[in-house]
């Protein structure tokens, strides 16, 4: 059985037992204060890397850091993987960040990531990705069993907003829009607006499940309930695995639809879906 570390930020799971803060100019502080437990042995490091994604990073590496020195052999639960939008070039001079991070957990000694409906893998399973093994779970079951209780006596039908999404509602009958993006612009925030959305199918008179991998500004789902609503949709209700409601996106968004929710990887007011049993059913 391997030995539990927990960091503050997943107290909703286990009891933390890592010590975790700064120094006053901002410099991480990490502790395992067990360390002398974890020699030699198969540890599971349960750590969130959002909000504020690259402090959670350095504090995970500096936590592995300190489980390498001992020789312990750490499988790393990480419920949302940052960085994992950027797994491609666009740009010359980019880097594949995506790839970055995963390597950086490998080289300090992670022999295993477990993650969410991680954004470059579009699949649940095992993985290779750089050096790094990943075990990627889905969170689309769990979101449709909650869309149920949401729905009620209605039927409903699956959809998701781009052809990247596809994986999360193909085995549930569910079908993907059509998504263009601009190109990116120039300035400080790297983003490419929605160009287009196109739906591609009839959804007159339907009630629909729109599920997505992540929920960001929300101008994807937002021009996707728009579009199913002048398309005829009755009612409208959207999900993702990972909830970041950046700005007043989520207010916005339960404004033009009929139900918001998502799971618990990031904690947010719109969380009905806790990935504590999914993580029960891991073999860690
Ligand atoms: C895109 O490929 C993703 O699956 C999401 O659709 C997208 O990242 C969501 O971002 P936003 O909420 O900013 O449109």
């Amino acid at each position: 059985m391997a030995i539990r570390l927990v960091s503050p930020n997943c107290s909703d799971l286990f009891t933390p037992n890592l010590e975790i803060g700064s120094f006053p100019d901002g410099d991480s502080h990490v502790r395992v204060p067990n360390i002398g437990e974890c020699a030699g042995q198969d540890v599971t490091l349960y750590h969130r890397l959002y909000p504020q994604q690259n402090d959670a990073l350095v504090e995970l590496l500096l936590i592995l850091d300190v489980l390498k020195q001992v020789g312990a052999r750490v499988v790393v639960v990480a419920p949302y993987l940052p960085y994992a939008r950027q797994d491609k070039k666009f740009l010359d001079g980019e880097v594949s960040s995506a790839e970055v991070v995963c390597n950086l957990l490998y080289t300090m000694g992670c022999t295993k990531l477990v993650t969410f409906d991680c954004h470059f893998l579009k699949a649940e399973g095992e993985f290779t990705y750089g050096h790094l093994f990943i075990d990627n779970i889905s969170l689309s079951g769990r979101l449709i069993e909650h869309a149920k209780q949401v729905f009620g006596d209605s039927e409903f039908e699956i959809v998701a907003p781009d052809q990247g999404a596809l994986y999360l509602v193909k085995d549930f009958g569910g079908k993907a829009m059509k998504k263009v993006r601009q190109a990116y612009q120039g300035g400080k925030i790297h983003y490419r607006e929605v160009e287009s959305l196109d739906i591609g199918f009839d959804v007159r008179g339907k009630n629909i499940l729109m599920i997505d991998d992540m929920i960001s500004t929300g101008s994807t789902i937002l021009k996707a309930i728009e579009k199913l609503k002048e398309a005829g949709a009755v009612k409208v209700c959207i999900a993702a695995a990972h909830g970041f409601f950046l700005k007043d996106s989520l207010e916005k968004l339960r404004g033009a639809c009929d139900g918001v929710f998502v799971s618990d990887t990031i904690a947010s007011p719109a969380a009905a879906v806790s990935i504590k049993e999914a993580l029960t059913a891991v073999n860690l």
